[in-house]
């Protein structure tokens, strides 16, 4: 397995390889989720096609507030990983390689970037959509897997795919859960064995919630059985359309119910698909 720091280490390498090429874009400390995203890229791949994983804690997506200085690194364990679901190369930038010092272009996804995380995170998505645009051009890729467990993310980078005319087939990848539903996050290593222990009533409660018939009664019943979670501090529960992330009007369209709560310094997000109703007969 390639494993390159500096982007014309990656480009060199990338010249030599023939489509497809699926990337795995992280931000490191790699869990079961990465694992799962990096298999299956192999499998797009198959045995002709190259699999890239990219390693960067991005600074631009943190708010000042924020976890980055204290994200996890483990360098070697990542590499380990990557090297056993099936990845060719590692792209593995520093902040210095990435961003110049006087950088002052950047990429803005305006409407679906505005509801959900983004109203808690400004300017988070712009730093997600900005680090993106500038992997895909570094690594360009035939196809980019992302977890579904950031769906907000993955709906703004389709947009962003389709609006600046990226080359990149956007694959989604279903959320994986540890055994008892909790979605799977690099920030779960944040939580205490107590916290740990309530943490899989996020999802729970989302699950019953999607049960009610229209969106007003899910989002109630989910913001209820969130706000009854002992230390929990609700940040958003949401019912929207799965594409356009605007509140969701009826059961007729695909939605999402999307939630954020912070247990202890964790921040923890989730989502559920929301089927049409005619459909889950
Ligand atoms: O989902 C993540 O880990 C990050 O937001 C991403 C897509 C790697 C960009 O830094």
């Amino acid at each position: 397995m390639k494993v390159a720091k500096s982007i014309a280490v990656l480009r060199a390498w990338r010249k030599s390889k023939s489509a497809p090429v699926v990337f795995v874009p992280t931000m490191g400390a790699l869990h079961a989720g990465h694992a799962a995203l990096i298999r299956s890229a192999r499998k797009l791949a198959g045995s002709r096609g190259s699999v890239v994983v990219s390693i960067f804690v991005n600074p631009t997506q943190f708010g000042p507030k924020e976890d980055f200085a204290s994200y996890l690194r483990p360098f070697r364990k990542d590499l380990s990983i990557s090297r056993a679901a099936g990845a060719d190369a590692v792209f593995a930038p520093s902040v210095e390689e990435m961003y110049s010092g006087d950088r002052s272009v950047a990429v803005e996804e305006s409407r679906l970037s505005q509801s959900l995380c983004g109203r808690s995170r400004p300017g988070h998505f712009q730093g997600v959509c900005t680090v993106v645009a500038k992997l895909f051009l570094i690594v360009q890729p035939t196809h980019a897997v992302f977890g579904e467990k950031d769906w907000q993310q993955l709906a703004i980078l389709r947009r962003m795919v389709r609006d600046l005319d990226f080359p990149v087939q956007m694959v989604g990848h279903a959320t994986v859960r540890e055994p008892d539903g909790l979605a799977t996050s690099s920030r779960n290593a944040y939580l205490t064995p107590a916290e740990r222990l309530l943490a899989p009533r996020i999802h729970a409660a989302l699950q019953s919630a999607a049960l009610k018939k229209s969106p007003a009664a899910i989002q109630a019943s989910a913001k209820k059985s969130l706000s009854a979670i002992p230390g929990a501090r609700l940040d958003y529960v949401e019912a929207v359309d799965a594409l356009t992330l605007e509140p969701l009007r009826s059961r007729k369209s695909p939605g999402r119910l999307a939630c954020a709560v912070f247990l202890g310094k964790a921040r923890l997000i989730d989502n559920i698909a929301l089927p049409p109703f005619h459909e889950r007969i």
